[in-house]
């Protein structure tokens, strides 16, 4: 096996990676990957950023947002492709906020099993269709439409 150049080329990258063109340009233009250019403007990547690649699609795999690996990245120095050791500290991060996801997404399956059959999507009664319902605490109706002399709120 052949190694690999110092730079590679938007194509070489696309190869390897199996990422398409457009997807590349896309991270270039998040700040997730970056490239130098040539005299003829023509995309040139370190080798490095095929673990880089690597740790954004893991990441993206795991449901983390672009913005949240965007953050990830800018903690290593100087742009850096993650090291194993750094892979393993983000991932344990990653892993507190995925348990947090969890315990959400199984509290929402909880409240849909009421729904089930029902289909009332009541805003009184439906735990799923209005559960975070901050205006209840000032009675029914749309409370922000009302003047406050009539029980509304400023
Ligand atoms: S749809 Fe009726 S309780 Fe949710």
């Amino acid at each position: 096996m052949s190694k690999l150049p110092e730079s590679l080329s938007i194509g070489q990258v696309a190869q390897r990676s199996g990422i398409s063109h457009t997807a590349l340009r896309f991270y270039e233009d998040s700040g997730l990957i970056s490239a130098e250019r040539t005299v003829g403007n023509q995309r040139k990547y370190p080798r490095g950023v095929l673990r880089r690649l690597a740790f954004i699609r893991t990441a993206q795999r795991v449901g983390l947002s672009l913005e949240q690996i965007r953050d990830a990245l800018d903690t290593l120095p100087d742009g850096r492709s993650p090291t194993k050791s750094d892979w393993s500290r983000l991932s344990n991060n990653w892993r507190t906020e995925l348990d947090a996801r969890i315990e959400a997404l199984q509290r929402l399956r909880d409240r849909l099993t009421s729904c089930i059959g029902c289909g009332c999507l009541s805003l009184r009664s439906c735990a799923l269709h209005n559960s975070d319902d901050q205006m209840a605490a000032y009675g029914p109706g749309a409370a922000r439409l009302r003047p406050s002399s009539e029980g509304g709120i400023d």
